[in-house]
C-alpha cells in the first residue's frame, strides 16, 4: 500500500512505532532509495532496532518520542513533509513476551505495562489510587468490561487491605469477583481489564486521536498513511479521520465545489482489510489486525 509513494528518489518514510523493526527493514530493504525515519517510545525497542538497522547506515534515523509528537520530530529533522507514514498500533510482542513487563495476565509480574518505563503512572498506581467512578469507566470505555462495577468493588475492597503490586493477585480477584456465565464467554476474564489497564497507562486513545490527523497533514501530495489497528476504539478512530478527510465537506446545493471543499483524501482500502485465514494460522497475534490506508490528493487551500 506504501509503495507507489517511496519508489521516487529522496522519499522519507516515517515508521511512528518502530518496535523491533521488522516493519522498518522491510521498508529499508524493499525502497532502496528511501530515507527511514522512526519513532518508539520504548527506549528498550530502540536499543535492538539500532543493532537491526545498523547496516543501512545514515537511510535510517531512530527518534525516542510519542508519535504524537511526530510534527516537532519532522520540524526538528527539517522533513516537515514525508511521503508515507506507517502505524503498527499497540503492544509489541517483546512488551508482550517480557514477563517482567507486566503486560501479561498470563504471568505473575510486577503490575507495570508503561511502554516508556522512564514516564508516567503504572497500572498498579492507577488501580491503587484512581477513585472507584474512574476505574469503572476505563474498564467500560477501554476494555469493554460489562462486569466493570463488580470487579471494581472487588478492587477497592483488596486495595484497602493492601496496595496491589502484582499481577496474579489482580488475575485472581478479576476470577472470583465474576459470576459463573461471565467466566464462560470472552475468553480468559482478564483479558479485557488488562486490556483497559494498558491503554489508560499510555494515554494510548489520546495519542491516536492527536498522531493521526498529524500523520495526514505531514504527507506530502501523492503521500500514503497506513494504519494497522489491534482493538476496535483504536480502529474507530482511524477510519473516522480518514473518513472525514475522504468526504466532500460542501454545503448541499452548490452547482460547483469549489477546491477548498473537496476532499483532501482519498481511501486505499473497502472499509478495513483483515488478515487471512493463512496469517493467522502462521501468527495468532495478527487475528485481530485491521487495516486501512489513505492517499493525499491535494493541498490545503
Ligand atoms: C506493535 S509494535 C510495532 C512492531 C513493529 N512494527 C515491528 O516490526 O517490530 C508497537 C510499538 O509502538 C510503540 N508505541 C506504542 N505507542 C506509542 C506512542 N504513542 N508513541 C511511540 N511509540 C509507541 C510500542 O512501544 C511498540 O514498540
Amino acid at each position: 500500500m506504501l509503495a507507489p509513494a517511496l519508489t521516487q528518489p529522496g522519499a522519507v518514510v516515517v515508521d511512528c512505532t518502530l518496535g523491533l523493526g521488522g516493519h522498518s527493514e522491510a521498508l529499508l530493504t524493499q525502497f532502496p532509495e528511501a530515507r527511514l525515519i522512526a519513532l518508539d517510545r520504548d527506549k528498550e525497542a530502540l536499543r535492538l532496532s539500532r543493532e537491526r538497522l545498523a547496516p543501512f547506515g545514515e537511510r535510517a534515523t531512530l527518534v525516542h518520542a510519542v508519535y504524537d509528537e511526530l510534527p516537532e520530530v519532522l520540524e526538528r529533522l527539517g522533513t516537515p513533509r514525508v511521503q508515507g507514514v506507517l502505524f503498527d498500533l499497540g503492544v509489541s510482542s517483546m512488551q508482550l513476551d517480557e514477563a517482567d513487563r507486566g503486560f501479561a495476565y498470563a504471568q505473575d509480574a510486577p503490575l507495570d505495562m508503561r511502554m516508556d518505563q522512564s514516564t508516567g503512572m503504572s497500572a498498579a498506581e492507577v488501580l491503587n489510587t484512581y477513585p472507584a467512578g474512574e476505574l469503572v469507566r476505563i474498564l467500560r470505555a477501554y476494555g469493554e468490561e460489562k462486569q466493570a462495577k463488580r470487579i471494581v468493588s472487588a478492587i477497592v475492597r483488596e486495595r484497602e487491605k493492601e496496595p496491589f503490586s502484582n499481577s496474579a493477585r489482580l488475575v485472581e480477584l478479576i476470577r472470583d469477583s465474576l459470576p459463573q456465565a461471565a467466566k464462560r464467554t470472552g475468553g480468559n476474564p482478564s483479558k479485557r481489564t488488562f486490556q483497559a489497564l494498558r491503554i489508560e497507562v499510555n494515554g494510548e486513545l489520546a495519542s491516536v486521536e492527536r498522531a493521526i490527523p498529524a500523520a495526514v497533514e505531514a504527507i506530502a501530495v501523492g503521500g500514503r498513511v497506513v494504519v494497522l489497528s489491534y482493538q476496535s476504539l483504536e480502529d474507530r478512530i482511524v477510519k473516522q479521520v480518514f473518513a472525514a478527510g475522504a468526504a466532500n465537506t460542501a454545503p448541499p446545493g452548490l452547482p460547483v465545489v469549489p477546491e477548498r471543499y473537496q476532499p483532501r483524501l482519498k481511501l486505499l482500502t473497502r472499509g478495513a482489510e483483515l488478515p487471512t485465514e493463512e496469517e493467522v494460522a502462521e501468527n495468532r497475534r495478527a487475528a485481530p489486525a485491521r487495516l486501512r490506508g489513505v492517499q493525499r490528493i491535494r493541498e490545503d487551500v
